[in-house]
């Protein structure tokens, strides 16, 4: 856990498949899976946002509630799952979360939100992090009070984000805020809030003092930002972004990994906003954007990709996409022209590109 670039949680995006994604191009990088409730683990021990790659370190395990039994029990059982720490959610602004004391509504009882970190602490070996907002709201910005308290009630980190809970997500985060926090605790602390690029990263770290970043908004679509970030910060060095075609691939292994891991249904309908995602900032995508956006199946998704590898690319661009899709295809253990026919195992991909260019699948 010695980075200083980390990819917090993110419902319904830092799942495994999301994670691996990240892990193809930084194999070590710091992430930590989506929130799972507490509550809902003493139903479901087995809970599938718990599960981990098999090498998949350094991970956090999240967990959001606000009984301390309880709590301390969901922690020993991200502990058992493999979790190299154990983060604590007290920032989750959404009203179905705050409205049951749960999230950011912690930040209104610090005394309640210490007996749940004392209690979490006692009950596993792996280090406790807690992850906070400025405070409720405006009238109420009690991060560095309540920093203080969870440095004291045991948490070996902390992560902020620059927003009180009233904020949402408007305004910009205030990375001057996050300096005092920093600047009152022993523990480390990681900065959040607005970093979409390495100079943005740095500029945070110079303002806020913090041991380290935490970016979530800034890797959908474009995982390379979280190891651009660190060659800039370690080395002052400025990676070429991915080309294109690069990120047309990417998206296509993000959504078949997701329909492998989540079935048809459900992979394809979490695929659209990634491959959405992926595909922003591509110039004259956004008709084709709009498309992934209904997106039937894997066929459909690999259809518009290369269409899209097609516009920017080329010919060139369209057989680096498709030599792609067949590796993929191999790699399962397919072999070209030998397809399962509903579209969701995997692509056929004819070798002659020609015979692609009007209708990219068959
Ligand atoms: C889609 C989405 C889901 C999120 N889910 C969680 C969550 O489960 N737990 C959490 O602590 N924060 C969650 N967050 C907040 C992020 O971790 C982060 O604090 C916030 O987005 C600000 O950082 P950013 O400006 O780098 O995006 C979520 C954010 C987004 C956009």
């Amino acid at each position: 856990m010695n980075s200083r670039v980390y990819v917090p949680p993110m419902a319904g995006v830092t799942d495994l498949v999301f994670r691996s994604i990240v892990r193809r191009i930084d194999p070590g990088c710091l992430m930590s899976t989506e929130m799972v409730s507490s509550r809902a683990l003493l139903a479901k021990p087995e809970s599938r946002i718990m599960d981990l790659g098999a090498d998949e370190h350094p991970i956090g395990i999240q967990i959001f509630g606000h009984e301390p039994d309880v709590m301390a029990h969901a922690a020993q059982l991200a502990e058992k799952r493999g979790a190299d720490f154990l983060d604590i959610n007290m920032g989750c602004p959404v009203p179905k979360i705050t409205k049951g004391k749960d999230g950011c509504a912690l930040m209104k009882e610090p005394d309640l939100a210490r007996e749940i970190i004392k209690t979490v602490k006692q009950s596993v070996k792996v280090p406790v992090t807690v992850k906070f907002r400025l405070g409720w709201d405006d009238e109420n910005r009690n991060a560095v009070e309540f920093g203080e308290m969870a440095e004291e009630a045991g948490a070996s980190l902390v992560t902020v984000h620059g927003r009180t809970r009233q904020q949402l997500y408007s305004g910009n985060a205030d990375w001057q805020h996050i300096a005092l926090v920093k600047a009152a605790l022993s523990i480390p602390v990681f900065g959040n809030g607005d970093v979409f690029s390495p100079e943005a990263a740095m500029r945070m770290l110079e303002i806020t003092g913090c041991d380290g970043v935490a970016v979530a908004r800034g890797t959908l679509g474009n995982p390379w930002l979280i190891p651009a970030i660190t060659r800039y910060l370690d080395r002052g060095i400025l990676d070429e972004p991915p080309d294109n075609i690069e990120r047309l691939i990417m998206a296509f292994w993000h959504c078949t990994g997701l329909i492998a891991y989540k079935g048809p249904r459900v992979g394809v309908n979490e695929s659209r906003r990634h491959l959405t995602n992926y595909t922003k900032g591509i110039s004259g995508a956004a008709p084709y954007r709009n498309r992934l956006t209904q997106i039937a199946g894997l066929k459909d998704a690999v259809q518009i990709l290369s269409e899209l590898a097609l516009l920017v690319g080329g010919k060139e661009g369209l057989t680096r996409f498709l030599l792609a899709v067949e590796q993929d295809n191999l790699k399962n253990g397919e072999h070209p022209g030998e397809r399962n026919g509903n579209g969701e195992g995997g692509i056929k991909t004819p070798v002659d590109i020609d015979a692609i260019l009007p209708v990219a699948i068959p």
